[in-house]
């Protein structure tokens, strides 16, 4: 940043901060409750907060400023507003010029305090008259707003002056991610979800500072991208889903749209499509692609492991060259994920042979490739990454040759695990998991991964047995919260008796989103709301 933009950004908030000043002179400062910041049911818990027991109040006469230019505050700004509004329907104007109906300021900051260090860091000072938040970079503030969401309150305090007010209690919350990817996967390839589901899903993780989201686009069952090269893939392939339904596909302007509407979430978008198994649905479209030596059918069940491409073809590799190429095209995010699991059918030097091969691939489009964890046995490099779903012999292999994991182990981390034997939806091949197991463990210890070589934490969501949002939000809401907290959050900060009064806390916000999330019996839901034990007279 140059200093002459620090100057200005100074420079207005000085302004903001006199205009205030002067109009605080006629109007006296409004007796706040007494607030307890730290007790105020955040998700995911910040690194370190600060209470100092008061509130600001957030009024019809509150006004959000931003550093200008095109460094994305702006919109950040904007994006906050636009929240407040859905939930408390109080418009706050972005950087309108000061006008004296303005009492109270939100200043959404660039600074270049090195104290910040990542770029997803952020402070935030809530005074009686101003809310400071700080930040590198924007997508450091757009995850300070999160928070800011979460600390004001559902419901006005009308007592406290003529007009509505939302005390949001003070003090410093400084806070930074504990993995740089925290991610959830929906499995769009065993059932097929709309743009619209998909942007809901997105919204929601953004909530809670989730910023990866893997797209399953490809398995036996279908094949969920138009593919400009190779038509049938969509025509056919994406004509079936699990159960017998029609399946459906994003048109190329759909899934750019998914990967703008998450790239202002600053949300990264990886796609994957899986081979050399879990291929039918393209082997059916293009059968020269087959390898398992049988006529390739339609396939609507939901068994592994029986297809795989012919690796030993050229024209396969020149079908993947195209594949890689255009959906690498339109994916704006580092990494392609090349799937490469259950793959029962291929032969182990084939498997590495055609691994060795798409790698060069996903690197010549400037990707990143990520596998499942089989991956590691065949000579990838270690720019590469293994996704541990299932082997920790094969996430060991993978830190041996350098690479950086992503930890998803299916027994703690699997949205599409039941709860428990009563699960409306749900398959139980790895374990029930209570929204309890599902938060009691540490990524950071789980094998013997050094911390150097975890990238972070994924929670994928298979979907077998779920064909709509309702039944997709059934198994994601309440876990993926808990997820985002292992994945946010430092150890230290992590502990279920105070995690499931914070969940119990989201209730309000889940009902409002209309998210079908299942009630799980361990949390006590809607306990707890934002309490102000005494109004403050000085
Ligand atoms: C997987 O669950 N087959 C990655």
């Amino acid at each position: 940043m140059t200093k002459n933009f620090l100057t200005r950004c100074l420079f207005l908030l000085a302004l903001a901060m006199a205009v205030i000043a002067c109009q605080k002179e006629e109007k006296k400062r409004i007796p706040m409750p007494t607030t307890d910041l730290s007790k105020v049911s955040l998700m995911p818990k910040p690194l370190k907060t600060v209470p100092t027991h008061s509130a600001f109040a957030l009024d019809q006469f509150t006004a959000i400023y931003t550093a200008k230019g095109d460094t994305g505050f702006e919109q950040v700004g904007k994006f906050l507003s636009k929240k407040l509004k859905s939930k408390i329907d109080l418009e706050i104007p972005v950087n309108q010029a000061t006008s004296n109906t303005v009492e109270r300021i939100i200043y959404i900051n660039q600074s270049d305090s090195v104290k910040l260090g990542t770029p997803e860091a952020y402070q935030l000072y809530i005074n009686q008259d101003s809310i400071i938040l700080n930040a590198n970079t924007a997508e450091g503030a757009f995850r300070g707003i999160q928070t800011l969401r979460q600390l004001v309150p559902e419901t006005s305090n009308d007592t406290l002056a003529e007009q509505s007010i939302w005390p949001v209690p003070t003090g410093k919350i400084t806070d930074s991610p504990n993995f740089a990817y925290r991610g959830s996967m929906l499995d769009v390839a065993r059932h097929f979800f709309s743009v619209e589901d998909v942007k809901k899903y997105i919204d929601l993780l953004s909530y809670y500072k989730i910023n990866v989201l893997h797209l399953h686009l490809s398995d036996d069952q279908g094949w969920r991208i138009e593919i400009k090269s190779w038509p049938k893939l969509t025509e056919v392939g994406g004509s079936t889903e699990v159960g017998g339904e029609a399946g459906g596909f994003y048109t190329q302007e759909d899934y750019k749209e998914i990967v703008r509407y998450a790239a202002e979430r600053y949300m990264t978008i990886i796609p994957e499509i899986d081979m050399p198994g879990h291929t039918n649905a393209a082997s059916v479209s293009y059968p020269f692609l087959n390898g398992n030596g049988k006529m390739p059918k339609l396939y609507e069940g939901t068994h592994v492991g029986f297809s795989t491409f012919d690796t030993r073809k050229d024209t396969v590799y020149a079908f993947v060259d195209d594949v890689v190429r255009e959906i690498s095209a339109i994916t704006s995010g580092p990494y392609f994920h090349i799937g490469g699991d259950e793959s029962h059918v291929t032969k182990k030097k084939d498997y590495i042979y055609f691994v060795n091969k798409v790698e060069k691939i996903v690197q010549k489009y400037g990707k990143r490739m990520i596998g499942w964890d089989e991956v590691a046995i065949a000579d990838i490099d270690s720019t590469s990454i293994s996704h541990w779903w299932s082997s920790e012999k094969n996430a060991k292999k993978a830190v041996e040759k350098g690479m950086q994991i992503i930890i998803s182990p299916a027994k703690k981390a699997y949205l599409d695990m039941s709860y428990d034997s009563l699960s409306k939806h749900g398959l139980h091949w790895a374990a029930y998991i209570p929204v309890d197991t599902a938060y009691v463990w540490s990524p950071e210890e789980y094998g013997e991964i050094p911390l150097e070589h975890i990238l972070g934490v994924e929670a994928p969501l298979w979907s077998e047995t779920i064909s709509n949002i309702d039944e997709l939000e059934y198994l994601a809401f309440p876990r993926v919260i808990g997820y985002s907290e292992l994945s946010w959050s430092i150890p230290k900060n992590r502990d279920w008796e105070d995690y499931k009064i914070r969940l119990a806390d989201q209730a309000p916000f889940l009902d409002r989103m209309n998210v079908k999330y299942y009630p799980s019996p361990l949390i006590d839901w809607k306990k707890s709301k934002f309490s102000y034990e005494k109004i403050d007279k000085d």
